[in-house]
């Protein structure tokens, strides 16, 4: 007996201690991407499986490269069983092709969007965004980085080979049951992982590394540094290069922002080197502090106690080794020229509200709305003119801190409590990490884009909070075109809205046979055969609301949105 209990002791500080190398997810680059979303299991814990969701695999998804000004095919099959979308968080392309809530794919169909990639050099990322579903598909596993490259970035000397000096550094809090099953929702999240391992290690070259870093959490903010007060430098935010390296000793990251980070290890070869949250140093109200709410004494439920609340934890243990051919060994100072959009230039400037529903200002647990009105998918909340310069001016007014982001554009901060940016907030971004009764602004300019017909998101991207509503939505219009009938497939539908019968016009030798009718969360409602000839459908019996129609045809199958009124 005292034998066994021996062995079940050191098992366990055996399994406290041990690192395990980080996976490097492979990559897929070029014109065509193909991607397939399936269900799998994952050993987080050496001999336990855990049900995942995974892209191409069973756990997160392979790094897609991108060069900038390419036309890219993308094919995403879903085979999770059930309905999702992916969407290209930070790149700018057409609502149609950005995998909102309004573009889902149903089980066993293919999406397949086409586009220019129009952004600079950064990192961006891809993850499901279907409405009350993003953080229980983001969580058991969908997501993965998205590289942009272009000549800037190539001009300048930095590390740039994946894997070898240049890191992919996904980072995600999880809450584990009894039975090692992923919990969702959940405030426990206790257990850290970098690329999907737990107690992650990498050997890292003894020369100028580059890290890529992205907050793929569903909830948490992490106060990032390096042990022993080593500094690093930022070379980019969300959505590019800034500048000039920026020298810190910390920087926080809330869910959805990525950075890129160089780090000069030469000379120290044989080192171990710790990249850390120091949350112990974040103010009350913030998911992360020992304190989520503004005073201490507001509960969020299942958040205390954790280990890594308001505590110093080791994110990812960095073990030097030696260096490796070619290596950068300086750090550039300069790096590309940021022109920030000047405000004066704006033709509007909106207000956004955050605030609590339920329970008052106090409330942790929300829900949170923007605007006092949760998301809607039936209600756009802006109409904004392609060509606009917008101000946002967003004020929190509840007592936790969230991570706004939007869709479509790149956004410069103006300033936060009317004071401008720091140095590594002055390039561009999507997310901005609203404080507790803070309020910041920023400027962009919706271009390129207009659909009347397909939204934008802006929303919390604590994915709890986006799920309970705490998101709009936008359309660009082009005032100038209206429309023709959308003849995909040889197939369009008309009127939409309807008030209940929806016609059908084909193009010549099209023949539908069936048509069947999901809501817009992409349950099943019905299916309806069609006869030669027929030319409508009767839709009086379906309620005010969208719809998907998925239209079977000797051409193929096309999903169109119907919109009852
Ligand atoms: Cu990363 Cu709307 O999301
Ligand atoms: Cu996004
Ligand atoms: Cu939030």
């Amino acid at each position: 007996m005292k034998k066994i209990t021996t062995l079940l002791f050191l098992i366990i500080v055996f399994q406290l201690n041990a690192q395990n190398p980080i996976i490097i997810p492979g990559t897929l680059s070029g014109t065509d991407i193909n991607l397939t979303l399936q269900n799998g299991t994952h050993q987080f814990y050496n001999g336990i499986n855990t049900t995942t969701m995974g892209v191409n695999g069973n756990i997160l998804g392979p790094t897609i490269i991108l060069d900038k000004g390419d036309f890219v095919n993308f094919s995403v099959e879903n085979l999770i069983g059930e309905t999702t979308t992916i969407h290209w968080h930070g790149l700018h392309v057409a609502p149609e092709n950005d995998g909102g809530p309004h573009t889902t794919i149903l089980p066993g169909e293919t999406w397949t969007p086409s586009f220019t990639i129009l952004d600079k050099a950064a990192t961006y990322w891809y993850h499901p965004h279907l409405h009350e579903k993003t953080n229980e598909h983001v969580s058991k596993g969908i997501a993965g980085m998205i590289i942009v490259k272009d000549n800037e970035e190539a001009a300048l000397t930095l590390p740039r080979t994946y894997g070898e000096d240049d890191f992919p550094i996904v980072i995600q809090t999880k809450d584990f049951d009894v039975n090692n099953e992923i919990v969702v929702p959940s405030n426990s999240d206790d257990i850290i992982m970098v690329n999907a391992t737990i107690d992650p290690q990498l050997d890292i070259p003894a020369q100028v590394v580059r890290l890529r870093l992205l907050n793929g959490s569903s909830m948490r903010t992490f106060n990032m540094g390096l042990n022993a007060n080593q500094s690093f430098y930022q070379i980019a935010s969300d959505g590019g290069l800034l500048n000039e390296s920026v020298l810190l000793t910390r920087l926080r990251m809330a869910p959805g922002e990525r950075a890129e980070i160089l780090i000069d290890l030469t000379g120290m070869q044989g080192q171990t080197l710790q990249l850390m949250s120091y949350a112990s140093e974040f103010q009350n109200g913030i998911y992360g502090a020992t304190n989520p709410g503004m005073g201490a004494g507001m509960v969020l439920n299942g958040y205390n106690p954790n280990p890594l609340n308001g505590a110093d934890f080791t994110i990812l243990q960095l073990d030097v080794v030696s260096p490796i051919g070619n290596p950068v060994t300086t750090i550039p100072n300069a790096l590309v020229t940021v022109t920030p959009i000047l405000e004066g230039t704006e033709d509007i400037t909106r207000n956004l509200v955050m605030t609590s529903v339920n329970g008052g200002p106090q409330q942790l647990n929300g829900d949170f709305v923007i605007n006092g009105v949760p998301f809607n998918m039936n209600v756009v909340n802006y109409e904004i003119p392609l060509g606009n310069t917008e101000i946002w001016r967003i004020t929190n007014s509840s007592a936790i801190a969230h991570p706004f982001h939007i869709h479509d554009v790149q956004f410069y901060i103006l300033d936060r409590e009317g004071v401008p940016p720091a140095p590594s907030e002055q390039g561009l971004k999507d997310v901005i990490y609203v404080l507790p009764q803070e309020t910041v602004r920023f400027i962009t300019k919706f271009e390129d884009f207009a659909n009347p017909d397909v939204p934008y998101m802006y929303h919390c991207h604590m994915l709890y909070h986006e799920d309970r509503g705490m998101m709009g939505q936008f359309t660009v219009v082009d005032n100038l075109g209206i429309g023709d009938l959308n003849l995909d497939q040889g197939v369009a539908i008309y009127p939409n809205p309807s008030k209940g019968v929806v016609n059908l016009k084909t193009s010549e030798g099209v023949i539908v046979s069936k048509i069947e009718i999901y809501n817009v969360l992409g349950s099943f409602i019905k299916s309806i055969e069609i006869s030669n000839n027929q030319d409508s459908i009767d839709a009086n019996e379906l309620s005010e609301g969208m719809y998907l129609l998925k239209i079977v045809s000797n051409q193929g199958e096309v999903t169109k949105k119907l919109i009852i009124n």
